[in-house]
């Protein structure tokens, strides 16, 4: 083994499947090359891109160029110089996914070109549709990078989200990539796990003492989250009608979210103690009954392309949830995620409950006095805000409310691409923001009444949302029958 190949205890090859693909375009390149400006990126590393599409290693990063400048702009003398580098390690395949020659070859290029046994050392990137995904892996599994159907320990596979359409699927899909890869080498992705703002959940919750004796059913009387976005499908209508806001954000982004917040402490700080906490929430989700959830479309979503005139498909949802555990009994957990609303924003709400008694003496101050609320505020003004009472200026007795904030921004540091942060981890072999086999069927098990209920939508009497609104009045009702409102900043 050549020197400096010792510490590279990370793949030195970067495969990835779907190599022309939107996603690779638009998130895998551009995150890639962020990296690589940044000099984070794993040394040695050789990336190949396979796809059916003809092709070769010129035009390959030709189109990576493109899209790299498309997501950018204009690259400085700085870039530049990343620029070639990055384009040095870029090289392309052509081939049928189901043809074992494909494989024969990829390997025999591996092992070929490549110093450090990188053959040995190889992460799959799987930016395919589910179906195409699964002849890949059993491909993989025929293949010289396997033996007896199994890869060797330095081998990881990156599966792309959607994991499985349903509860059913992501069993079949598990069960598939089990045969394949040890769970240690599964990497399941979440970008939103990678939100630098998401894992201050766990850093806020853990290292502040003044907050985790308060974070229970004792003192906190109803948690929000939201996940809305004022962008529409843009143009995604084909994949967006089978997927609808359950399976795009519900059941793995705004999940991932509440089960940080839900959470008790881990035992200790490596990822299995982390995912560990994190499975116990998933799985003591409670089903959503009927009365819980609403859901809504956008006006004008049926027009967008790719999407059926009649499709019953929602463009939002709101869910009360109950977390069936000691910490939780009884606190309602609102989540909800729409396109076209009003504006951009991912926020974590805790509602405190209110003082026992007003003790003010002025039935105008008391009725001024505001439960306390924490606004932790995931994008995009990245920050946190605490609520509170304070005595308002002046002769009268008047009580107002104020509150201390931190904004991100004060750090004086750039946020990362989330994406470039998963696909960096997956790199250095860290799945602790990957989704682990039993929680992300846990959480299929909790979407399950909310896919039912979609598949049986009536046309007729679906209830719309202009764009530009915060859903269809049925998502205010859902709190208002509990005397609550949505609360976000
Ligand atoms: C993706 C969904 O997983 O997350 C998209 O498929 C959504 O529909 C996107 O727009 C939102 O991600 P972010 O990081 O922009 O909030």
């Amino acid at each position: 083994m050549k020197e400096g190949c010792r510490e590279a205890a990370m793949p030195c090859v970067l495969v990835i499947f779907g190599a022309s693909g939107d996603l690779t375009r638009r998130k895998l390149l551009p995150a890639l090359f962020d990296l690589e400006r940044q000099k984070l990126l794993p040394e040695p590393l050789t990336v190949i891109g396979t796809s059916r599409s003809p092709g070769d290693d010129d035009q390959w990063r030709g189109q990576a160029r493109a899209c790299i400048e498309e997501r950018f702009g204009a690259l400085n003398p700085a870039d530049e110089k990343a620029w070639s580098r990055f384009a040095q390690r870029l090289h392309y395949q052509a081939g049928s996914y189901a043809d074992p020659d494909a494989y024969a070859r990829l390997y025999h290029y591996i092992t070929a070109t490549c110093s450090c046994r990188c053959q040995e050392n190889v992460l799959f990137y799987m930016a395919l549709p589910p179906s195409v995904t699964e002849v890949v892996l059993g491909q993989i599994g025929r293949s010289a990078f396997a033996s007896a159907g199994r890869t060797g320990a330095g081998h990881r596979v990156l599966m792309e989200k959607p994991f499985g359409t349903d509860l059913q699927s992501a069993r079949r899909l598990n069960e598939l990539v089990s045969r394949v890869f040890a769970e240690r080498q599964i990497y399941r992705i979440d970008h939103y796990v990678a939100k630098d703002t998401v894992r201050n959940l766990m850093v806020f919750r853990f290292t502040n003492a003044i907050f985790e004796p308060l974070w229970n059913r004792q003192h906190v009387d109803h948690v929000q989250i939201t996940a809305a976005e004022s962008l529409d499908v843009e143009g995604r209508g084909s994949y967006y009608e089978e997927a609808g806001v359950v399976r795009d954000m519900l059941q793995n982004h705004v999940l991932q979210v509440l089960s940080l917040v839900a959470m008790e402490p881990p035992l200790a700080g490596d990822e299995e103690s982390i995912r560990d906490r994190k499975n116990d929430v998933f799985k003591a989700l409670l089903p959503p009954e009927p009365a819980d959830f609403v859901f809504g479309q956008y006006d004008g979503y049926r027009g967008d392309k790719g999407v059926a005139p009649e499709s019953v498909t929602p463009t939002f949802a709101a869910v009360r949830v109950f977390i069936n555990n000691w910490r939780w009994q009884g606190v309602p957990f609102y989540i909800r995620s729409g396109k076209a609303m009003s504006r951009k924003l991912t926020e974590v709400v805790i509602r405190f409950r209110s003082v026992p008694l007003c003790v003010l003496g002025s039935a105008t101050a008391c009725a001024a006095v505001q439960p306390n609320t924490l606004f932790l505020q995931i994008q995009p003004r990245e920050g946190i805000r605490l609520s509170f009472n304070a005595q308002e200026p002046g002769p009268g007795d008047m009580v107002g409310q104020t509150h201390l904030t931190f904004d991100y921004q004060d750090f004086g540091r750039v946020m990362p691409e989330s994406y470039a942060r998963v696909v960096l981890d997956a790199l250095l072999g860290k799945p602790a923001l990957f989704w682990r086999a039993d929680s992300i069927e846990a959480a299929w098990a909790f979407a399950e009444p909310l896919l039912q209920a979609q598949a049986r939508l009536p046309a007729g009497l679906f209830p719309n949302y202009r764009r530009g609104e915060d859903g269809p009045a049925a998502g205010h009702e859902l709190l208002r029958q509990d005397g609550r409102v949505w609360l976000s900043e």
